[in-house]
C-alpha cells in the first residue's frame, strides 16, 4: 500500500487543510484524525494539548505515514518543535505557512490574527511573523466561541453571524489593519461571515493553501510523491460522534468531487 500523509486536528477544522491538500496533491492518500471527543483544544493546558496530539501522532505512525501535517494551530503552537525533534518523518504545521501568506498579502504591514486562547497565548504567530518581518504590526484576538460553534455544524445563518460579530467587535477599531489571519483551522468554515463582518477592505486569509504548497515542496525535496496510478482511499477518523462528523464533512466537501471513503472511530487512548 502507498504510504499516506497523516493529518491531525482537534476536530473538523483540519478538514479545511485536507480540502486544499486534495486539490493540490490529488494523488496523495490521506489519513485524517479529528479528536472531536476532546475538542476544543483552545482552552486546554499546554500539557493536555501535547498529550492529545502525541496520541493522535502515535496512532498515525502505526499506519506507517510518510509525513505529518498538523492541521491545528493550537497543536502546532505547542507541539511542533517537539514533534520535529522526535519524529523521523517530515512534520509541517500551519502557523509558519499562515504567517508567510499574511506577509505576502499585507500592503501596509498591519496584520490581525484570530485564534484559540491557546494559540494567541502562545504568541506563536507574532513570533513567526516578526521572524520574517521584524517591524510588522500585529493585532491578536482570541475567539473561543468560534470553534465550538463550527463543531456543532453552525457555519452560516443568523446565529453564526451574531456569534462572529460579537467575537470580532474588538478588531473593528483597528483601522490600519488590512489583513486578517484565520489562525484556527475551524475558521475558514466561517470565512464568508467573517469577511462580511470585517468588511471588504480586509483581506481574510487561511493558511491551508500555503500549508498544502509546503507539503508539496517537502514531498518533492524528499522525492516522496505517490507515483502509482492507484490511490488507496482516504481514511477519516473521529474520536467523537460519527454521525455529526459525517454531516459536517459532507458540508465541507459538498462542492467537490472528492468522495469520503472510510470514516471510523479511532481509539486513541
Ligand atoms: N482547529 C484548531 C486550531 O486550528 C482549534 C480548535 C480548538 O480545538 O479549540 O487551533
Amino acid at each position: 500500500m502507498e504510504q499516506a500523509i497523516g493529518v491531525i486536528d482537534s476536530g473538523v477544522g483540519g478538514l479545511t487543510v485536507v480540502h486544499e491538500l486534495m486539490r493540490q496533491l490529488p494523488k496523495e492518500p490521506l489519513i485524517y484524525v479529528g479528536d472531536t471527543a476532546r475538542c476544543p483544544y483552545g482552552p486546554r493546558t499546554e500539557e493536555e494539548v501535547k498529550q492529545y496530539t502525541w496520541e493522535m501522532v502515535r496512532f498515525l505512525l502505526k499506519k506507517n505515514i510518510k509525513m505529518l501535517v498538523i492541521a491545528c494551530n493550537t497543536a502546532t503552537a505547542f507541539t511542533i518543535k517537539d514533534l520535529k525533534e522526535k519524529l523521523d518523518i517530515p512534520v509541517i504545521g500551519v502557523i509558519k505557512p499562515g504567517a508567510r501568506a499574511a506577509i505576502k498579502s499585507t500592503e501596509n504591514n498591519h496584520v490581525g490574527i484570530i485564534g484559540t486562547e491557546g494559540t494567541i497565548r502562545s504568541g506563536a504567530y507574532r513570533h513567526a511573523l516578526r521572524k520574517i518581518k521584524p517591524d510588522i504590526e500585529v493585532i491578536s484576538l482570541a475567539c473561543p466561541s468560534l470553534a465550538p460553534m463550527v463543531e456543532k455544524g453552525i457555519l452560516d445563518g443568523p446565529e453564526a453571524r451574531q456569534v462572529v460579530e460579537t467575537a470580532l467587535t474588538p478588531l473593528l477599531e483597528h483601522d490600519a489593519m488590512d489583513t486578517l489571519i484565520l489562525g484556527c483551522t475551524h475558521y475558514p468554515l466561517l470565512k464568508k461571515t467573517i469577511q462580511e463582518v470585517m468588511g471588504e477592505k480586509i483581506t481574510v486569509i487561511s493558511s491551508s493553501e500555503e500549508t498544502a504548497r509546503e507539503t508539496s515542496t517537502t514531498l518533492d525535496i524528499h522525492q516522496n510523491f505517490n507515483y502509482n496510478d492507484s490511490i488507496p482511499p482516504h481514511q477519516f477518523y473521529t474520536t467523537g460522534d460519527l454521525e455529526k462528523f459525517i454531516e459536517i464533512t459532507q458540508k465541507i466537501f459538498r462542492d467537490s468531487n472528492f468522495e469520503m471513503l472510510t470514516i471510523k472511530h479511532a481509539d486513541l487512548t
